[in-house]
């Protein structure tokens, strides 16, 4: 790991590599608040943003991250911030990825993005377009921007895609929907189903998703996919969180015992060992005391 600066590689060390997650998730929020911070335009906190994602970036795939997805415009942010902001974010987003498609292809970065796209102005999809095919061939970290994204519109178009997907069907086999749904279509309709649907689809779910300036909610991202997630939440606004930030992140998350829905790994009620099921109800029967009975005041 001799790419990572000198502090970076200490954090790195104490890492397991073996734990590195998989994908990891970021809600870069705090621009404005950092420009506020210094009597700065908001438009200025953004162009300090872009820098931080281009060293997140780059600590990312030195560490051999394979998925990065940045939450970097919202459907929200799309509808309700000031036309000049939307506008300033947009022509940000396209002079980033001219100015940043040779260090991607330096750092063997693929780009991908999320979201509805098409709603993006015609030049800005042209560039996106652009820097995916330049990177296309890159075997490194996948950097996915969500672009225009809503976790919940992203729902609905899996479902849309679902329903087209089997009215198709039914037209290329000559029969009715409800025919296919008989049929079994129906029970096969399953969770699998769903992610596949999903713009996600060829990504696994993240392990971590980190969101900076203190804010403790999710906005409206990932949600399917961060079922099982580690959430890291930091004060550090957006425009100060740099490479190291993240491999504390990775740190935090690997001091984390993850067991989705299980038993710990350290419990000491491993499955094996569990006492017969019978022998455990007469224990908890004769240690049950009955419940009490309330007596109204
Ligand atoms: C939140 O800050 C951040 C955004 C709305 C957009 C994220 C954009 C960037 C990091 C820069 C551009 C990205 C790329 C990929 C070029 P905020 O304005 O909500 O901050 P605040 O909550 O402090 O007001």
């Amino acid at each position: 790991m001799h790419e990572l600066s000198p502090e970076e590689q200490a954090v790195y060390r104490q890492l397991d590599p073996s734990r590195i997650p998989e994908h990891i998730a970021i809600i870069m929020d705090g621009n404005g608040r950092w420009a506020g911070k210094r009597a700065l335009k908001r438009f200025l906190g953004h162009q300090q943003g872009a820098e931080s994602v281009q060293y997140v970036v780059e600590t990312a795939s030195r560490i051999n991250l394979p998925f990065l997805t940045l939450y970097a415009f919202s459907l929200e942010n799309n509808l309700r911030r000031p036309k000049a902001e939307v506008s300033f974010l947009m022509k940000l987003l396209k002079s980033y990825l001219i100015g940043n498609v040779k260090r991607m292809n330096d750092n063997n970065v693929r780009m991908n993005y999320i979201g509805r796209t098409y709603d993006l102005p015609q030049e800005v999809q042209e560039t996106m377009q652009w820097a995916m095919e330049s990177t296309a061939k890159n075997t490194g970290t996948t950097l996915t921007l969500a672009l225009n994204y809503g976790a919940r519109t992203e729902i609905v178009d899996a479902v849309r895609r679902i329903l087209t997907d089997l009215t198709t069907e039914a037209h290329t086999r000559g029969c009715s929907v409800e025919d296919l749904l008989g049929a079994g279509s129906l029970d096969s309709l399953d969770e699998p189903t769903i992610s596949k649907a999903l713009y996600t689809a060829s990504m696994p779910d993240p392990d971590l998703m980190i969101r900076t300036s203190g804010e403790q909610r999710i906005s409206n991202f990932l949600l399917w996919q961060i079922a099982y997630a580690e959430i890291f939440i930091t004060d550090r606004l957006w425009p100060d969180f740099r490479g190291i930030h993240l491999l504390e992140a990775i740190a935090d998350y690997q001091r984390r015992d993850r067991r989705f829905g299980g038993l710990s790994d350290n419990s000491d009620e491993k499955i094996d060992s569990l006492q017969p099921v019978s022998e455990l109800e007469t224990e908890i029967a004769t240690e049950l005391t009955p419940p009490r009975e309330l007596t109204r005041r």
